[in-house]
């Protein structure tokens, strides 16, 4: 399960401590300011590519897809297989992920390592034809939501998979690095120039900086505007994007006018503190959900990830680094299998659909048409949905566990307010409820029979901006395999 960052953006307003409150580690009254530095370097736009879906798009497809939209890199949260199988002579450069979970043992046992790399890295890149760049050891694993459980493992794995890497031969051929969230720096001041490492972590994270700056790897950070904007409802919205902001930042002469730059610089000043002003850079992920919040939409989503690209196109960076910024986009598809506790959004971070459509229009600078290419060659399950049946009743006493049920399996985090189907009543509610469900488990008649109250249908439900989505087809092998089970009599 990944959490979304718990950034700490210092909003440059008076800080309210409350709004972090769950992110832990706020020392002090500190405005944030992340900013996003990317320093894409020539190698230009990356992709993150997570596959936590109850029907993930065939490897196969995702492939051309990133190929037909000129996608250069891809940033995995694992190494997948079929995944890397698929990306074998496709020409795109791949960071493979170590979940963390495995952190533990391959801190302590050096064989651990050894095997892993052997397994999912040599054997690609020997004889795969796969060109595996990087390695990312751990994911966010010093997120304050984790209470410390990495602190001990992630240095000594990072350790260790890039002694392996060494003595397989690839060690000046595959970097590793490891993804951090912004929250593992701060500034105490509220500004750029206040930035250094969290306390609690400091004399560890310079013990990393220094390891990945003597072996030529990135410091890779993961930042978002977005939940500094979730976090803080007084955060200005303005401050969230790139179009200018009226009340920039001063920081001694140097101005800020997005949190992106801001979050960015304080990182910066981090590492040029601590003696390692040139260590490269990686924006680890960076982006803005379409659905699940009232501040996750296309049109913020568009503005976000355009507004993003053009700087990337622009070979534009921060104060502190101007020039190209090394991105990876967060993320490429839809992922309705992800966990929402860091919230509702979770699963709509994609600029594509989860099945590969288009969710806006966005230039990455690399096709001719300028617009996204969707997926090809997508099989879709039957033109069918299941609905709250209309001869049901609302005050049926079977409905309200039914669309209790419904939801707690299957995916309703397009319901509520300000939401894509926020605008549904009672009746669209439940059936919203009852065709998720029914299109995840593979539209299974047994999965559309809450006791009297629904029905399937072949007139499509949807409207304004609410789909009610129709599966893709997907084999018996992939994805997040779910017990199929019949719903009658499930809640009793
Ligand atoms: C990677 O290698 C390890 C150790 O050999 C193995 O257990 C694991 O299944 C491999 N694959 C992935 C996706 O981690
Ligand atoms: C962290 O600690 C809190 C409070 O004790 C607890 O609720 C939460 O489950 C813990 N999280 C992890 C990942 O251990
Ligand atoms: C950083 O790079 C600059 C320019 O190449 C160089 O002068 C300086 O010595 C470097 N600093 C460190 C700490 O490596
Ligand atoms: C539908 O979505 C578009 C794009 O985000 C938005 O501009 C429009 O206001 C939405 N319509 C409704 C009814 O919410
Ligand atoms: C529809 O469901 C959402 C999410 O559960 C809820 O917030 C909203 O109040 C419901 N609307 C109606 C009209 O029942
Ligand atoms: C469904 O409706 C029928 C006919 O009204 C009724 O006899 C039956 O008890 C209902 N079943 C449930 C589970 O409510």
């Amino acid at each position: 399960m990944r959490w979304r960052r718990d950034v700490h953006l210092v909003s440059r307003i008076e800080s309210s401590d409350s709004s972090m409150g769950c992110r832990g580690f706020v020392s002090f009254r500190v405005v944030w300011l992340l900013l996003l530095g990317l320093v894409v370097s020539v190698g230009g736009i990356g992709a993150n590519w997570g596959t936590q879906a109850t029907h993930p798009l065939p490897p196969a497809i995702v492939v051309r897809m990133l190929k037909d939209n000129g996608i250069q890199k891809v940033k995995l949260f694992d190494a997948d297989s079929g995944v890397l199988k698929a990306l074998a002579n496709s020409g795109i450069e791949v960071m493979v992920g170590i979940p963390n979970d495995m952190l533990y043992s391959l801190a302590n046992n050096v064989v651990a390592a050894q095997n892993w790399v052997a397994n999912n890295v040599s054997t690609y890149v020997s004889s795969g034809g796969v060109d595996i760049r990087y390695v990312a050891v751990g994911n966010e694993p010093f997120l304050s939501t984790y209470n410390g459980t990495y602190l001990t493992t992630t240095f000594p794995a990072l350790q260790n998979i890039q002694a392996a890497l060494v003595s397989a031969g690839l060690g000046s051929q595959v970097k590793v690095t490891v993804p951090l969230n912004a929250d593992v720096y701060q500034s105490s001041t509220g500004l750029p120039s206040g930035g250094d490492f969290r306390s609690d972590i400091h004399d560890l994270m310079i013990e990393i900086v220094k390891f990945l700056s003597d072996n030529g790897c990135p410091f890779t950070v993961n930042i978002y505007p977005f939940i500094s904007l979730y976090d803080d409802p007084d955060f200005p919205v303005a401050y969230a994007f790139f179009d200018g902001y009226s009340q920039p930042l001063n920081d001694g002469g140097t101005t800020y006018d997005n949190v992106f730059d801001a979050n960015y610089d304080t990182l910066v000043w981090a590492l040029q503190k601590n003696g390692y002003p040139n260590i490269s850079i990686t924006v680890g992920e960076v982006g803005w959900p379409t659905d699940g919040d009232r501040n996750a939409n296309p049109t913020y989503g568009q503005k976000f990830n355009q507004g993003f690209m053009n700087r990337i196109m622009q070979g534009k960076g921060t104060p502190l680094r101007p020039g190209t910024i090394d991105a990876y986009l967060f993320s490429l598809i839809d992922e309705d299998a992800k966990s929402i506790q860091p919230g509702n959004f979770e699963r709509h971070w994609g600029i594509f659909n989860f099945d590969g459509t288009t969710k806006y229009e966005l230039s990455l600078g690399t096709t001719n048409s300028g617009a996204l290419v969707p997926a090809k060659g997508v099989h879709y399950l039957s033109q069918k949905w299941c609905i709250m049946s209309p001869s049901a009743s609302l005050d049926d006493s079977n409905l309200g566990p039914s669309v209790s049920y419904a939801c707690s399996h299957a995916d309703c985090t397009s319901l509520g307010y300000m939401t894509s189907c926020g605008d549904l009543d009672s009746r669209g509610n439940a059936s919203y409820a009852f065709n998720s469900y029914y299109q995840q488990f593979n539209q299974l008649d047994s999965a559309c029979q809450f006791p009297n109250v629904s029905t399937i249908t072949t007139s499509n439900p949807s409207s304004g901006n609410c789909t009610f989505k129709i599966m893709i087809a997907t084999t018996q092998t992939s994805g997040i395999k779910r017990r199929v089970v019949s719903v009658q009599n499930l809640y009793y």
